[in-house]
């Protein structure tokens, strides 16, 4: 049986698909809305290097391992996983890197619809005037509506979630393939758009200064697991997102380079959405870089009410949120969905339909975490903070940690090979000592990725909780 005859639901119709369902992935809620407020809780540019430094030395060679284990498994996740592990003979318990991440998917997704739901309700709010000429104190008062309703957040959430099923439901090339490759272009257009907006109209400079100029005293292990928790949240890896859609990639194609492009991406929209958002912020005096989640809902609504065209650019750049959350939620849900018509023989229609059930009333605990059950707290976490932070601070570095490991040490060497061209390429180069450059280069991944990133993981791990049991 061929490698690619293994997996029964299809393959993109080319790299280029593959990077713009991945960068699609990557590129959402925790680049244009998480990024800059936790960057602006926690003092600017110390926190942005950090973010940086992980990025390059712990998410690229994980998200480059995760893409190794999907399309060599060519499966969901768990079957993926399931397969590897058994063709490596180690020790069964590898395969809870797929589990963990399927459920790692749905319980993000649960409380990423009810954020990108506010997303949606903000096209409206916007459009219909209510935000021209706000001050502070009735921004809050609109956000405090929205939020403290949960039929609102519900009718939200709900429409949010229909329309991930609407996608996920298509398949990999119909629904997956297809959306992709008309949002993405569209996304990247509106963020020029706004970007050119926020250097003419708003205060370019002070948001630079903001970004990119850094005090390293303000930052503590805390943080520093913050930034790599939010490095493994805008990359989309450590559960499986970028396996499954690894897994329908096409054979030959060089996963270091794709990957390396994605997260190249990734990083630029979150560095420009920080730009945007400061650069509005900043402009209108009064309102502080340091307002938590409500920073895009609150801050922002109010800069564009004063400005020139602040309505039209305001629908923009809402329209772009949800877009940017809805090529990253059905990653989310695609795991899930593939593994469930895998096990049950399901229809994908029917596969999504019952997940999104599931994560709909999942995400009923964090639709209440704004207004009935807001006094709820599990050591000092609403539903909604307790999932996001376990989420993104621990079970996604734990999957990194795992994958890492797992990549780097356990893994069947011949199919490591058979996936990584590069290293390939580095078994043959090693005979021709004239192309030294390029062994560095290889050697160097493989290394990384034993080493460095779970060393790195796991000491900032390890201090970032201590540092937050003693909070
Ligand atoms: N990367 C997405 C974002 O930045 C979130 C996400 C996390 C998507 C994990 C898939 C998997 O918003």
């Amino acid at each position: 049986m061929s490698i690619d005859s293994r997996g029964i639901h299809g393959i993109w119709l080319s790299r280029w698909t593959f990077i713009m369902a991945a960068t699609g992935s990557a590129v959402g809620l925790g680049n244009l809305w998480k990024f800059p407020y936790v960057v602006g809780n926690n003092g600017g540019g110390a926190f942005v290097l950090i973010y940086f430094l992980c990025m390059l030395l712990v998410g690229v060679p994980v998200m480059m391992a995760e893409v190794v284990l999907g399309r060599e498994g060519r499966n969901s996740p768990i079957n993926s996983m399931s397969y590897v592990v058994k063709n490596s003979e180690c020790c069964q318990a590898w395969q809870l890197i797929g589990w963990i991440g399927v459920l790692a998917g749905l319980l993000i997704l649960s409380f990423y619809a009810v954020i990108a739901g506010w997303g949606l309700h903000y096209i409206l709010e916007v459009f219909s005037g209510s935000t021209v000429g706000v001050d502070g104190e009735s921004a809050a008062l609109l956000f405090g509506d929205l939020t403290s309703d949960p039929a609102k957040l519900i009718v939200w959430q709900t429409i949010f979630l229909g329309m991930c099923l609407t996608v996920v439901s298509g398949g990999v090339k119909k629904g997956l393939g297809a959306a992709v490759e008309i949002l993405m272009p569209l996304l990247f257009i509106m963020l020029i758009v706004m970007l050119i907006y926020a250097i003419l109209e708003g205060n370019f400079i002070a948001a630079c200064r903001f970004l990119f100029e850094f005090d390293i005293a303000s930052l503590s292990w805390r943080a520093i697991l913050e930034a790599m928790g939010l490095a493994f949240f805008t990359l989309s890896i450590g559960m499986g997102a970028i396996m499954a859609y690894g897994a329908y990639m096409p054979a030959g194609v060089s996963i270091g380079r794709t990957v390396l492009i994605i997260s190249v991406f990734d990083s630029l929209v979150a560095i420009v959405a920080g730009l945007i958002i400061f650069s509005i912020v900043f402009s209108t005096s009064g309102i502080e870089p340091t307002a938590g989640p409500g920073l895009m809902f609150i801050s922002l609504p109010v800069a564009f009410g004063s400005m020139p065209a602040g309505q039209v650019i305001g629908i923009i750049f809402f329209v772009l949120v949800v877009i940017a959350a809805w090529s990253s939620a059905i990653s989310l849900l695609e795991p899930a969905t593939a593994w469930l018509v895998e096990a049950t023989g399901f229809t994908r229609f029917m596969a999504s339909f019952l997940l999104i059930g599931f994560v709909w009333f999942l995400g009923l605990g964090s639709v209440f975490s704004f207004n009935l059950g807001r006094d709820f707290t599990l050591a000092g976490f609403t539903i909604f903070d307790g999932l996001d932070f376990m989420t993104s601070n621990i079970l996604l570095p734990i999957g990194g940690l795992a994958i890492s490991l797992f990549v780097g040490f356990v893994m069947n060497k011949d199919a490591l090979l058979k996936q990584m061209v590069d290293l390939e390429g580095y078994l043959l180069t090693l005979k021709t000592p004239s192309s030294c450059k390029t062994l560095s280069l290889r050697v160097g991944w493989d290394w990384v990725l034993r080493y460095v990133a779970p060393t790195a993981i796991a000491a900032i791990f390890i201090m970032g909780i201590y540092d937050n049991m003693s909070y």
